[in-house]
């Protein structure tokens, strides 16, 4: 296939606007960079870069999205032999990997991609995505220890950010808070609970930014309707 046609293909500009860029300098193939107009590419195989940053035929990009359960590693292999996430998903002949991390006690909204792209912009930490996560702990809580949630707890190594915290619900000696952190931490919400000395029963992820389970039940998975990938791409 033709440089400029790739490139438009994936996304970049028309093909007569790939053709400057490429005669710009900013276009690498396997690393090396092409002036040259009308070269061919295999797009199966050749790594084209533009600006420095690989671009990819859009159709090959996929985006699922898991409901995952408690009891599952968030990981490709488990040394140790646990089931992971990756056992929850269909048949893809693609090699999709999930964009950051749900705890094994951990249930709730995982995406899984193979657009790297996409991926290192949602777990940069200057990324200020909100996460929103359903906490149930033992017994209440009162109006202070939510605005210290609010306001920023030690949890060690780090004073976590302003987040958004509201009570849900205090029933049978157990209350629900719903928490949107817009950073992450190894085990943050666990972490931050733990410095207000709450005791976590169940955490689950409702909400990654704007997207939402939307009735996925857990252990289900889905692929991201389009206006759910347009959403992410135009973060
Ligand atoms: N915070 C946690 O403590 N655990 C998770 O899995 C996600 C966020």
């Amino acid at each position: 296939m033709r440089l400029n046609k790739f490139m438009s293909s994936c996304g970049v500009a028309s093909r007569r606007r790939c053709d400057e860029i490429i005669s710009e300098g900013r276009v690498r193939v396997n690393a090396v960079v092409v002036k040259k107009m009308g070269i061919k590419i295999n797009p199966e195989t050749d790594i084209v870069a533009v600006d420095g940053r690989p671009i990819r035929l859009k159709g090959d990009l996929v985006y699922y999205m898991m409901n995952k359960p408690v009891g599952y590693i968030t990981s490709v292999k488990d040394p140790q032999g646990r089931k992971t996430v990756m056992e929850l998903l269909p048949a893809i002949n693609k090699r999709v990997y999930p964009v950051g991390r749900l705890d094994y006690n951990t249930s709730g909204l995982l995406l899984f991609t193979n657009d790297g792209e996409i991926t290192q912009k949602l777990m940069h930490p200057s990324f200020e995505f909100g996460k929103t996560y359903m906490v149930v702990i033992k017994g209440d809580i009162t109006e202070q220890e939510l605005q210290k949630l609010r306001d920023g707890v030690d949890i060690g190594d780090f004073v976590t950010s302003k987040a958004e915290v509201k009570k849900i619900s205090n029933l049978n000696n157990q209350s629900s808070i719903q928490i949107t952190i817009h950073e992450g931490k190894n085990r943050q919400v666990r972490r931050m609970f733990k410095a207000i000395n709450k005791s976590i029963v169940e955490l689950s992820r409702i909400a990654l930014g704007k997207l939402t389970l939307k009735g996925l039940k857990v252990g289900e998975v889905r692929e991201l309707s389009e206006e759910e990938i347009n959403y992410l791409n135009s973060l």
